[in-house]
This record gives structure tokens, C-alpha cells and sequence, in this order.
């Protein structure tokens, strides 16, 4: 349940924070996102539940909106949505961290004790992992933190590389009451997961063979290692080794957050994966679309396990300066093993929907081939819709070669046909001028495989999203795991004003896109449904709600009341 905060800020004193007057008039900062002030954001960092204070820290510059002088700034909510913005909890002030206070994880140590793993570079960018706890464990705020006088606590010795060294995770805790915690690197040519071993949490000793390796990938960084429940509904904490579970490792590399599924053995840290980062066609992915650095957390007040990630602007340096911020964090997803067993499956976090105001709603419309429907009443710029697809004529379905494996060049070449499909493309329109010059298509296509099996492709095309030229344009693409004989097709998308979240097949296929429309800006923007298959679909459900914004304000303007 969220706690009511006590106190209400004035608009007018978010609008004159920092001087930053502009910010909040601009089309492309968001209303529902996690944003700072303004500046540069990346990677989310050790978030924790603790107290009942949910904290998420992040890779921060404090003095521009590019990456450089990277502190760790902190920022406290009670339910994920609304946030109030605390000082930083890092700063670089010591040699090992010279050039910055880079990613890291919380781990809640025995006793209920937050501890934070960090990396510090130093003046030649060589990497070390180090421990930061709060000053005041009382206080739920945890507004300062001390750096443990051992730092650095692990240097990069013998083999390793020191500037590919970094980001530790989580910390986990075996039957033989050892801490295990593992760091991003890259040896030899592979990307690897090095495992570490403390009693203490201050003296680490590397294992012989790090948990996981691959020669097929460069830098694995922001690894996340934590199992996942076989067949319940709840998330685990990363400490859990028995019952039903799998093990979900993730690297972040070439831009992408890549994860692999297997089993772990306590004992001996051996980790068996059933199936390779990469491999074979069958590269599993958080997120098919910008979404990069992710962590995950357990929330132990709701008993699931919540995943942030790192949302990049598409835009240009130059435009970044000229905004004066870039990047945004997702909205929180929970995240779960599906019910196939072979992959994970992510939607938004339930308090989302407390901001979700004026709705329409409608089932059991056709669309045609070749039609256009809006969705009328809603802030098309601001929006958090559902709609599910039942098809007929899926016999139709065009049957698909077998060498299509790569849903992003197959969404780019389906692109290129322009809606001379069978089933689909269908979908919505997002950020959409009037006359349709600008607008993001987020669709699906089914085809038919050489087993006779349905493949249904999802697509979230940016090459008209803007007239703007200089932005990246990239259309993604991916496969999702499901059978439309039997289900009906699901899209969920978070619209907010610079950013689409899509949730396809209720969670089991993500792709977000960063766009940043030129006509179609707030009250000019427009929403539709289309059908530009030959086969007609129906809308089984459509719910659409306008937004409202949610408060992300800083502590300073909250002086008067009982917090702070
Ligand atoms: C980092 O901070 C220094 C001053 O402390 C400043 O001169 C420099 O321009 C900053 N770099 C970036 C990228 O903001
Ligand atoms: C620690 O925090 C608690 C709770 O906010 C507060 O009552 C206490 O005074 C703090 N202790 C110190 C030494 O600041
Ligand atoms: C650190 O741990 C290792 C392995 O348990 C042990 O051999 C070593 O003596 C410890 N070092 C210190 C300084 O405690
Ligand atoms: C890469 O790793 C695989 C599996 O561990 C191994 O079979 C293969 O020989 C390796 N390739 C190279 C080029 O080292
Ligand atoms: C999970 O499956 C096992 C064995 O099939 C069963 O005993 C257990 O009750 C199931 N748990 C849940 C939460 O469904
Ligand atoms: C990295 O991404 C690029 C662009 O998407 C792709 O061409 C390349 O094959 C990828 N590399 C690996 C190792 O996946
Ligand atoms: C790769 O995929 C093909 C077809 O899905 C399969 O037959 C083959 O065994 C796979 N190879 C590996 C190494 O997994
Ligand atoms: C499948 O695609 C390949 C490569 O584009 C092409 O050579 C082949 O003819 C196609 N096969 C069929 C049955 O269309
Ligand atoms: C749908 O088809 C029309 C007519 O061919 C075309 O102009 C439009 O770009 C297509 N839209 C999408 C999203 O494929």
C-alpha cells in the first residue's frame, strides 16, 4: 500500500529548481519516468528495499548532460512511482576512484545491514571493487554513506584487465555462511562473470573459474545473477538456492541486455546453462529495443523481484546539451520465469496504475484490411494502453522461411514490403501527427514455419517517427513465444511524450523506443489502431488511460516537512 506523503510541492518550485526554468516545458521530458533534474543519467545502482523506503541510486554527472564526473546520486520512494531526490550518496574523493564512483549493487547483510559494492576508476581509468555502509542504519533515508577505510577491497590482479573490471552485483549467501558476489570483466578475448568468496564482506578471495564465461562476447558489464521460481508467482531473494528454481545470469554488452537460464549448485558455484549467450538463434534479450545496464532487486515488502534499466536518448550529444539532461530509467518491471519455463517474462510494476486517469475502453471491433482507427479521449502523449487481437484466416498466414532467425532484420525488410502482409502488419500507431507523416508503428505479423507452427513477430519501427533528421531511427524486432491459435495477441504500451515501452504477449517480449516527434508533441499527438494485412483481425479489448504525472521532486524543496 503506498504511504501518503505529507506534504504537497508547488509546481511553480519544481519549475524554478536549480534555475533550470526550461526543462520542464520541453516536449521530450517525460511525466511518468524516473528522471533527475536535469544532467546526465546512466546505469541504476544498488537498488534496495529497506524500511519500507524503496532507493534507487544511478550514475550521475553533477555538472552536465554527458557521461564524466560520475558520483552516485540517490533517490527514495514509497511505492516506485513518485520519488523525492536526496544528496549523493557517492562521490569520488580517493585515488582508486579518481575518475569516477562507477556501477555497482546493495547487498542487505545479516542483521539487516545495507552495504553498497561499488567500482572506483582511478586516474588511469584501472578498476577497483570497493564497500561504502550507510553512517546511520536507523535512519530508513540511509542519506549518507561511509567508504570502508580497506577500499579498494579488490584490485585487479594477476590476469585480469584493469579497465575491463567492474560493476559487481548483488552479493549472495551460501549454506557455508560465504558471500559470493561476481564483477564484469573480459579476459583472453571472452566476456566473463569473475566469482569472488568473503566471510567478512571485506576480504575476498577470487575463485579459481569465474561462474560463467564466453568467448563469443567482449565486456560483459552490470552482470545480475539471482534465481527465479519454476512455477510461482512470487520473486526470490538472491540468498535462495532450494525449491523449484532456475538461475538467470545476465551480462550487458553491444548495447543489449543478453541473459541465459540454468542451474546453479551452491556447493561447488558450477552454473550449467541451457542454452549460450548468443547461440544459435536463440539470444534471449531483456529488452528487443534501448534498454541497457539493468539491475534487479528483491522487494522483500511484495515479494517480487523488480528490474530498472537504463534507457538511452536516441538524440544527439548536441541535442543533449541543448536539453540539458539525457537518459531516463524503465518504468520497474516485475520480472518472473514464464509458464514455458524457457524464458522470463516482465510487465510494469502494479503501482503504476494509480496514475492512470481518464480511460476508454471498448471490445469487439473489427478492423479491416487496410483501416485506420483513432483512439479518441485519452492524452495521446502521456498514455498506458492494452489492447488484445483475436484473428480469423490464420491459414493464411504466409509461410516463413527458415532462414528468417533475425527478427530485427525481418521487421526492417517487412518494413520495406510496406504492409503486403497476410496477418498483419497490425498494431498501433504511436505519437502519431494527424496525417500520419509521423508516427511509431509498434505491430505484429504471424507466419507460418515449416512444422506448420505460428511464429508471431513483433515490430517497433522508428523510421517515421520524427521529421527531425540527426536521430537514430532503428527499427527492433522480436519473436514472441506464443501460440495465436490458442491465445489472443496482447500489446501494452507506455507512451510518455519521448518514450515507448511495449509489452508484447503480456510480457514475454519487450521493446522500448526513445523517439522524438517534431508535429506530434503533446496535444498534438494522436493514437491509432491499424490493419495493414490483407486478413482482417479484431480488437477483442482496448483499454487506454491518460497518465498523470508522477511528483519526482528534490529534498530540498521538502525542508518543512517530517522527513529529511
Ligand atoms: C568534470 O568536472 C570538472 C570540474 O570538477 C569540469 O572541469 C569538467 O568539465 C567536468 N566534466 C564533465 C564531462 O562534465
Ligand atoms: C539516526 O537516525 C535516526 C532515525 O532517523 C535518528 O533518530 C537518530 O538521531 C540518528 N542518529 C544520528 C547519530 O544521527
Ligand atoms: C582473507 O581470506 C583468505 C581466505 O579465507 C585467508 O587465507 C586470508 O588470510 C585472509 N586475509 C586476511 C587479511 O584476513
Ligand atoms: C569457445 O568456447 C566453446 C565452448 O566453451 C569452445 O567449444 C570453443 O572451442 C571456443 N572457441 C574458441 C575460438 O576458443
Ligand atoms: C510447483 O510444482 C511442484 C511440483 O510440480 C508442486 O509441488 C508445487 O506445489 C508447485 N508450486 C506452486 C507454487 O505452484
Ligand atoms: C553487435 O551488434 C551489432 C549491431 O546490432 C551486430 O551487427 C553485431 O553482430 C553484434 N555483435 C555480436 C557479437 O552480437
Ligand atoms: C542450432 O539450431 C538448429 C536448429 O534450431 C539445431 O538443429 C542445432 O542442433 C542447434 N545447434 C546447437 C549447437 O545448439
Ligand atoms: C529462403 O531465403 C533464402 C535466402 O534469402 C533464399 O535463397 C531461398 O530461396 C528462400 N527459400 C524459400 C523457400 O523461399
Ligand atoms: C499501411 O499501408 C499504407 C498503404 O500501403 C501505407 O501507406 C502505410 O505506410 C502502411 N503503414 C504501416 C505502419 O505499415
Amino acid at each position: 500500500m503506498r504511504k501518503p506523503l505529507n506534504w504537497v510541492i508547488p509546481l511553480c518550485f519544481l519549475l524554478a529548481y536549480n534555475g533550470v526554468e526550461t526543462v520542464s516545458n520541453q516536449p521530450y521530458r517525460t511525466a511518468f519516468h524516473f528522471q533527475p533534474p536535469k544532467n546526465w543519467m546512466n546505469d541504476p545502482n544498488g537498488p534496495m528495499y529497506y524500511k519500507g523506503v524503496y532507493h534507487l541510486f544511478y550514475q550521475y554527472n553533477p555538472y552536465s548532460a554527458i557521461w564524466g564526473n560520475i558520483t552516485w546520486a540517490h533517490s527514495i520512494s514509497y511505492d516506485l512511482v513518485d520519488w523525492v531526490h536526496l544528496e549523493h550518496a557517492l562521490s569520488p574523493t580517493e585515488p582508486y576512484e579518481t575518475n569516477g564512483c562507477w556501477s555497482g549493487s546493495a547487498t542487505i547483510l545479516l542483521d539487516e545491514q545495507p552495504s553498497i559494492l561499488y567500482t572506483g576508476a582511478n586516474s588511469k581509468n584501472q578498476q577497483f571493487q570497493n564497500l561504502a555502509l550507510p553512517k546511520n542504519r536507523s535512519d530508513p533515508l540511509l542519506k549518507e554513506w561511509i567508504k570502508s577505510p580497506q577500499n579498494p577491497l579488490i584490485a585487479p590482479v594477476d590476469d585480469i584487465d584493469p579497465s575491463n573490471f567492474r560493476d559487481p552485483t548483488t552479493a549472495w549467501l551460501g549454506q557455508d555462511r560465504l558471500w559470493r558476489v561476481i564483477v564484469g570483466g573480459e579476459i583472453g578475448g571472452s566476456g566473463m562473470a569473475i566469482l569472488y568468496r568473503s566471510e567478512d564482506f571485506v576480504n575476498w578471495t577470487r575463485s579459481k573459474s569465474p561462474l560463467h564465461s564466453s568467448n563469443e562476447t567482449g565486456m560483459w558489464e552490470c552482470p545480475d545473477f539471482y534465481p527465479v521460481s519454476i512455477n510461482g508467482s512470487n520473486g526470490l531473494d538472491t540468498s535462495v538456492h532450494d525449491g523449484l528454481i532456475k538461475h538467470v545470469l545476465k551480462a550487458s554488452f553491444n548495447d543489449t541486455d543478453h541473459y541465459v537460464l540454468g542451474s546453479y549448485i551452491p556447493g561447488t558455484d558450477t552454473y550449467s546453462v541451457e542454452n549460450n549467450f548468443l547461440s544459435n538463434g536463440s539470444d534471449m534479450r531483456y529488452d528487443y529495443g534501448k534498454f541497457y545496464a539493468s539491475k534487479s532487486f528483491y522487494d522483500s515488502g511484495k515479494k517480487r523481484r523488480i528490474l530498472w534499466g537504463w534507457i538511452k536518448e536516441s538524440d544527439s550529444e548536441g541535442d543533449d546539451t541543448t536539453k540539458g539532461w539525457s537518459g531516463l530509467q524503465s518504468i520497474p518491471r516485475t520480472i518472473l520465469l514464464g509458464e514455458s519455463g524457457r524464458q522470463l517474462v516482465q510487465w510494469p510494476i502494479k503501482e503504476l496504475e494509480k496514475l492512470r486517469t481518464k480511460q476508454v475502453s471498448f471490445n469487439d471491433v473489427d478492423l479491416k484490411s487496410g483501416s485506420v482507427f483513432e483512439v479518441p479521449g485519452i492524452t495521446a502523449a502521456q498514455a498506458d494502453i492494452e489492447i488484445s487481437f483475436r484473428l480469423s484466416g490464420l491459414k493464411e498466414a504466409e509461410e516463413m522461411n527458415s532462414s528468417w532467425n533475425d527478427p530485427q532484420l525481418l521487421c526492417k525488410e517487412n518494413n520495406k514490403a510496406l504492409g503486403k502482409g497476410a496477418i498483419g502488419p497490425f498494431g498501433l500507431l504511436v505519437l502519431a501527427s494527424k496525417d500520419l507523416t509521423e508516427q511509431t508503428a509498434v505491430y505484429f505479423r504471424v507466419f507460418r514455419n515449416q512444422y506448420d507452427k505460428y511464429v508471431v513477430l513483433m515490430c517497433s519501427d522508428q523510421s517515421r517517427s520524427s521529421q527531425r533528421e540527426g536521430l537514430e531511427k532503428a527499427t527492433y524486432g522480436a519473436f514472441v513465444d506464443m501460440d495465436p491459435l490458442r491465445e489472443t495477441i496482447s500489446l501494452r504500451s507506455l507512451i510518455d511524450h519521448s518514450i515507448i515501452e511495449s509489452f508484447g504477449g503480456n510480457g514475454k517480449a519487450c521493446i522500448t523506443a526513445r523517439v522524438y516527434p517534431k508535429i506530434a508533441i503533446n496535444q498534438e499527438a494522436h493514437l491509432y489502431a491499424f490493419n495493414n494485412g490483407s486478413m482482417d483481425v479484431r480488437i477483442s479489448r482496448l483499454s487506454g488511460w491518460s497518465m498523470k504525472r508522477a511528483q519526482v521532486v528534490p529534498i530540498q524543496k521538502r525542508r518543512k516537512s517530517s522527513i529529511g
